[in-house]
């Protein structure tokens, strides 16, 4: 349905991506779909079954038999809602290995496509812009430089009361993962040709959320 609005945001960990999201969903009524929750939820599921998220097959062989749902912000797997055991660091060092199976992906994707055919959204992962939806009404990526969203994630795990973590180790998983979701394979995390590219290493949450919002509108038009 050409109707309907959608907006793609990609780009590596930590840097807005979903924190932005869900803002301009609120404030423009859109339904906002955390791609990266699905995956991180399916990870979830390896882990708890005790399989190994390096062994592809193992992986596989879960695939068929899951059912995962991002509905009003809450993501399900199985029918649970699993918002807060999928942050959790086991779920956060495996995620890369888990989503770059062509079939997890293809499973993901069709459920992402679906959502975007029902209403108007705004969703947020690493192949949005390139693969989930190539013809979003607009497409934005999202970066900053990596020390500064290792520390964004590190404050995050402190206001969460979490004590024993060290600033270097979490940028280091932070660059492990964006290396691994930039050099698969299938559907790496790249700059979509016609997507607006924001760098929010020194804007606030609310300066990012203002741009794109002035961007959408038409506000900031480039005239050439
Ligand atoms: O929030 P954070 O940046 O930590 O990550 P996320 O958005 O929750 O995504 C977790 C992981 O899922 C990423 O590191 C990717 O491996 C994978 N992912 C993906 O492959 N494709 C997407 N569209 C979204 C996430
Ligand atoms: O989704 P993604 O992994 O890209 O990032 P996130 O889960 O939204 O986490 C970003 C964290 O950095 C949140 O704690 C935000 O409050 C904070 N932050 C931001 O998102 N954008 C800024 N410009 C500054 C800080």
């Amino acid at each position: 349905d050409k109707t309907l609005l959608s907006i793609a945001i990609d780009g590596p960990a930590g840097a807005g991506k979903s924190t932005v999201a869900k803002k301009i969903a609120k404030k423009l009524n859109l339904e906002y779909i955390d791609t990266g929750a699905m995956y991180r939820a399916f990870t979830l599921k390896v882990l708890e079954n005790g399989l190994d998220p390096k062994n592809e097959n193992e992986v596989l062989s879960l695939l068929e038999n899951t059912e995962i749902i991002f509905l009003n912000n809450h993501i399900y797997l199985d029918g649970k809602i699993v918002d807060e055991e999928i942050r959790n660091n086991s779920v956060s060092k495996n995620v890369s290995y888990v989503s770059s199976y062509s079939e997890v992906r293809k499973k993901m994707v069709e459920l992402q496509q679906e959502m975007a055919k029902k209403n108007n959204v705004i969703m947020d992962g690493r192949d949005i812009g390139t693969v989930v939806l190539p013809n979003a009404s607009y497409k934005f990526f999202i970066t900053a430089q990596p020390e500064e969203r290792g520390k964004r994630r590190y404050m995050e795990l402190i206001e969460k009361g979490e004590t024993d973590i060290i600033l270097a180790d979490i940028i280091d998983d932070i660059n492990k993962r964006d290396k691994i979701d930039s050099t698969r394979k299938e559907s790496p995390l790249r700059i979509p040709d016609d997507a607006i590219v924001i760098d929010s290493t020194n804007l606030t949450v609310d300066e990012v959320v203002d741009l794109i919002i002035e961007l959408i509108k038409g506000v900031n038009k480039i005239v050439l």
